[in-house]
């Protein structure tokens, strides 16, 4: 599936070493300003060129083909295209290579273009981030901040789950957008490096927050909004598994520590969450709520947030968090046992340009289709109950 999305769509097209990456973003609201300046901001963390990531850079110029008038958004498919200019195809020789996805794009296809891993390239991410650009232009309107950073390298990692806006804001202000604190920056670029020197690669952890996201986003059942998220997560190069809230660990707790323990507010104060035992981060501020009673000012917010602001499928108003275990990059240059496409076994090692570690450029991506998916239910969330048909058409 080349398509993402429920009412808001994006469809992402090209090769990792053809012409370029594109993407078309349909029904994609009329009046929005475009910001070219963010999405290329946006664009710069996902590119490579440091010693913590492949060596490919490319200049990644925006091209707007359609659907922008006047820098504004007019209601017709938006198609952005950027060309693909450093390319060196002659790095890739004709082997299935192991744990990548030559194999089975190969088993499928037959016909496959493996120069930089074709289709499955994470190139194609590049297609992603610009619709997350587009989807942070329409959650502005509504104050829905989302962030990603590194939380692991290796088996370095930091403790708990729930991190505030402003680590995530300090992460980005970091050489590898790392969580915590720079010596744990500094941590993970040390993990890094020693795989690079071994002519390794490491895996790694991203954690994704999404701040100011009000209560009933996301649709039951079929198409629960952490359904959706870990569907748009798994659905990433490289993801191994995906966890929402405290995820994996929850399963080992009673439910009379697990539940939210959900407490009245007045107003929307800020309360200040000390450390849980899951939790580390002294200085998490949990600073979303669930607006129960408009008229009363009333909110519900949780002391815990086991649930990572979902329950029911559904946005319970508090901040949501999701995490995403990456494996090591496949492509490495230590010499190993390889099978070629006449299914030939040999021994290679590997040329051409590779990230060491692929969570460092993956942590825009995924606040990237945090967004897409936040500004897509947001939107057909408008459709959710008749006062707000009533709200767009008689005005009431
Ligand atoms: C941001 C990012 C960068 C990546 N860079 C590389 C790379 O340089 N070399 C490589 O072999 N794989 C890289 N990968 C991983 C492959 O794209 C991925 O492992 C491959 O498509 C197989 O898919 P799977 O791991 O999801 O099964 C990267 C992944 C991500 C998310």
């Amino acid at each position: 599936m080349n398509s993402f999305g429920r009412h808001l769509k994006f469809t992402s097209f090209g090769e990792s070493h053809g012409k370029a990456i594109g993407v078309v973003i349909d029904n994609y609201p009329s009046g929005i300003k475009i910001d070219y300046e963010y999405i290329n901001f946006l664009l710069k963390q996902r590119q490579g060129g440091s010693a913590f990531s492949t060596p490919r850079k490319e200049e990644e110029k925006i091209n707007i083909i359609s659907g922008v008038f006047n820098d504004i958004s007019t209601g017709a498919p938006i198609c952005v295209m950027v060309e693909n200019t450093n390319i060196k195809s002659k790095d890739y020789d004709k082997i299935l290579r192991p744990s990548h996805a030559d194999i089975s794009y190969f088993a499928k296809y037959e016909i496959y273009d493996y120069l930089g891993g074709g289709r499955s390239s994470a190139r194609e991410s590049l297609a992603r981030v610009i619709a997350g650009a587009f989807a942070d232009f329409i959650l502005k309107e509504v104050n829905i901040r989302t962030y990603a950073s590194l939380c692991a390298v290796g088996k370095i990692s930091v403790d708990g789950f729930a991190f505030s806006e402003e680590e995530y804001i300090n992460a980005q202000k970091r050489q590898i957008n790392a969580l915590n604190h720079d010596i744990m920056c500094e941590a993970f670029k040390d993990e890094i490096l020693k795989a690079k020197a071994n002519n390794d690669s490491i895996g790694s952890v991203v954690s994704v927050g999404a701040f100011g996201v009000m209560a009933g986003l996301g649709e039951p059942l079929y198409d629960k909004l952490d359904a959706r998220i870990a569907s748009a997560f798994m659905g990433f190069n490289a993801v191994k598994a995906v966890e929402i809230g405290l995820g994996s660990k929850i399963s080992t707790l009673n439910a009379s520590y697990a539940n939210e323990k959900f407490e009245k507010i007045y107003n929307e104060k800020i309360i200040k969450q000390k450390s849980s035992i899951f939790n580390n981060n002294k200085n998490s501020n949990f600073i979303s709520f669930s607006k129960i009673d408009k008229n009363k000012n009333l909110y519900l917010k949780t002391r815990n947030n086991f649930s990572g602001g979902i329950n029911g499928g559904i946005s319970n108003g508090e901040t949501i968090y999701v995490k995403s275990y990456f494996k090591p990059t496949p492509s490495i240059f230590k010499e190993q046992n390889v099978f070629d496409f006449d299914l030939k076994l040999k021994k290679h090692s590997l040329v051409g340009r590779h990230d060491p570690c692929v969570g460092v450029r993956a942590c825009v991506v995924l606040k990237a289709m945090m967004s897409f998916i936040l500004a897509d239910y947001l939107l057909l969330n408008t459709s959710a109950k008749i006062s707000n048909i009533k709200k767009i058409y008689k005005g009431e």
